[in-house]
């Protein structure tokens, strides 16, 4: 059976490919990560673009079904661009994460946070607003995070304090809901949460996305009913090493044999 291709700027789309994992466990996964040229959240729009239809003609290779974009920084400045160019379902973070923060929150004032390229883009508050032109949004960049995540550091004063400084505008604002706008972000649910207090809702789209694959595949005929046990492949542009000692804490379970590719 063909898989689905997942394409991120580098490990923090497993956070999408764990939740399509629980939600489709008979789906074979192929994943890349361009660890060669990561952050997207820093390039300019034509370049995130360049890169992105590269990456899909890679999975595309691969021979895959469908594609989601685990990257909310391609998500925001290029999906349109790109689902014009190919004919293969291409699913993106960004619509499942408005839906559910629209109907999660109770007082209409939405935060979101992502990378600069994410925030830039204005795709959150664009489609937020198209849903329910009544919500108010505030919308923050919150660049450290991404190395935070990565380096582990999950917790303790130094993470606490940029949190701190972050949120500030979001906490002012009064958002009772605020999404996760940036792959790496779930990882730093608990000093986030502790921040903008226990009555804020965290959205997290992972979840909204695997959904929303499953309910293409479904309606396309191209759920894999096969039980046999499902494949995960993993490829990178660069540093296999680097990107297998990160991935567990990304997807929450060990990744073998992450090959490098060289075509991108
Ligand atoms: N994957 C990116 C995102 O979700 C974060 C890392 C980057 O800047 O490339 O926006």
């Amino acid at each position: 059976m063909k898989p689905i291709g997942v394409f991120d700027s580098g490990v923090g789309g497993l956070t999408v490919v764990k939740e399509l994992i629980r939600q489709l466990p008979g789906e074979n996964i192929v994943y890349f990560g361009d660890t060669a040229r990561v952050p997207y959240g820093i390039k300019s729009k034509e370049t995130v673009i360049r890169f992105s239809i590269e990456n899909i003609l890679f999975l595309l290779e691969q021979d895959v079904k469908l594609i989601c974009v685990a990257c909310n920084t391609v998500s925001s400045v290029a999906l349109p661009i790109i689902k014009s160019h190919f004919r293969v379902p291409i699913v993106g973070v960004i619509t499942p994460g408005v839906r559910e923060a629209v109907y999660a929150t109770q007082n209409k004032r939405i935060g979101v946070i992502g990378t600069r390229g994410t925030v830039k883009s204005n795709a959150y508050e664009k489609q937020i607003k198209q849903l329910d032109p009544s919500m108010k949004v505030v919308s923050v960049a919150c660049p450290l995070f991404v190395p935070f995540a990565e380096e582990g550091l999950l917790e303790g004063g130094e993470v606490l304090s940029i949190a701190r400084k972050y949120l500030k505008p979001l906490n002012k604002f009064g958002v009772d809901t605020v999404i996760l706008g940036c792959t790496h972000y779930p990882l730093l649910k608990p000093v986030i949460k502790k921040v903008l207090g226990k009555d804020v809702t965290l959205i997290d789209s992972a979840k909204q996305v695997a959904i929303e694959v499953k309910r293409i595949l479904a309606t396309e005929g191209l759920l894999n009913t096969d039980r046999k046990k499902a494949s995960h492949k993993f490829y990178v542009s660069d540093n296999p090493e680097w990107f297998t000692g990160l991935a567990a804490r990304f997807l929450g379970a060990p990744v073998s044999g992450a090959r490098k590719i060289n075509n991108v």
